[in-house]
């Protein structure tokens, strides 16, 4: 529910505290951000335009591909690389950041008792989505790239799904015992629809950039690659390629001849690393703190 991500909550304009008030968030300085009668809040600061956010009909597309179950072995492996990081007594919630429809921030809190979640995105209409994906999702529209409106160190785990990735944000936010889980294509994902569809190609660098591009602010402390064959109906095709960022360079007239050509069913590959850094400093907060022996 909304109400019980507010207290990890800030105001992006100006860092501060934030509360309800009036069907608004609001800080001390008095910037005010609306809540949603859809369960949302949104907190996007005035300047963010929508670029890269989801439309409406990529994530009604996400929410029907995701129901059939085929990106199922990727929320198991997450929830397994959660549970191993999750250490009982770091407190604080679980951030997905681009979290789309929910489907893994849900997945993830289903198998973690009692732990609340904040689904944060660009788009409204994932915000709207994942505000009902789970009774302990917050849902907050917000951008990754202009400072995420969390306080400091409240969460005890970040997940990133197919997301932009912020690292010094990402190590802002998290508990000094927290854990960064980051899912990202390998260059065989899909490969079958990029020959035959034109779609977008995973750039076989990807990985080495991904954890370049932590490594300032995080250690990996273990990976793990999910990788199957999926059969999918002509119907199917064109749901997992509207809900992805080839919809946006493909029209829907040409989607449909080229996936009207494809036998039955298309064979297609599944094949993603779930990948577990932990924030630089971690040892430091811990103990060692400099002086503090005798
Ligand atoms: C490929 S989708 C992944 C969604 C979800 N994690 C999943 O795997 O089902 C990428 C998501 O990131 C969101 N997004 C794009 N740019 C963003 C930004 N700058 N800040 C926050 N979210 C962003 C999009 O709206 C979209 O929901
Ligand atoms: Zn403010």
């Amino acid at each position: 529910v909304l109400t019980d991500v507010f207290a990890y909550l800030r105001c992006p304009a100006c860092g501060g505290d934030v509360h309800p008030a009036a069907g608004t968030l609001r800080c001390a300085q008095g910037h005010s951000y609306d809540i949603a009668r859809q369960g949302y809040v949104n907190l996007l600061g005035g300047g963010a335009g929508a670029g890269t956010a989801d439309t409406a009909p990529m994530v009604a597309a996400r929410g029907v591909f995701l129901a059939a179950g085929y990106f199922a072995p990727v929320l198991d492996a997450l929830a397994r690389a959660v549970e191993a990081a999750l250490r009982e007594d770091v407190p604080g919630c679980v951030v997905e950041v681009g979290a789309g429809t929910g489907y893994y921030l849900a997945g993830v809190l289903d198998r973690l008792g009692e732990r609340t979640g904040v689904a944060l995105d660009l788009s409204k209409y994932a915000a709207r989505r994942a505000a009902r994906a789970h009774a302990r999702i917050g849902a907050v529209v917000a951008d990754t790239w202009s400072g995420m409106p969390l306080r400091s160190g409240v969460a005890a785990v970040v997940l990133d799904v197919f997301a932009p990735r912020n690292a010094a944000e990402f190590s802002r936010v998290l508990a000094p015992a927290g854990s960064l889980v980051v899912v990202t294509p390998t260059a065989r994902h899909l490969q079958e629809l990029v020959d035959v569809l034109g779609l977008l190609s995973v750039d076989p660098a990807k990985e080495s950039r991904t954890a370049e591009s932590l490594s300032g602010a995080f250690d990996p402390v273990g990976a793990e690659i999910v990788e199957q064959e999926m059969s999918l109906s002509q119907a199917e095709v064109t749901e997992l390629v509207s809900m992805g960022p080839s919809s946006r360079h493909l029209s829907a007239g040409d989607l449909a001849a080229r996936v009207a050509d494809l036998p039955e069913p298309v064979h297609v590959t599944l094949s993603v690393t779930v990948a577990t850094y932990r924030p630089k400093d971690a040892g430091r907060a811990t103990g060692c703190r400099p002086g503090a022996a005798s």
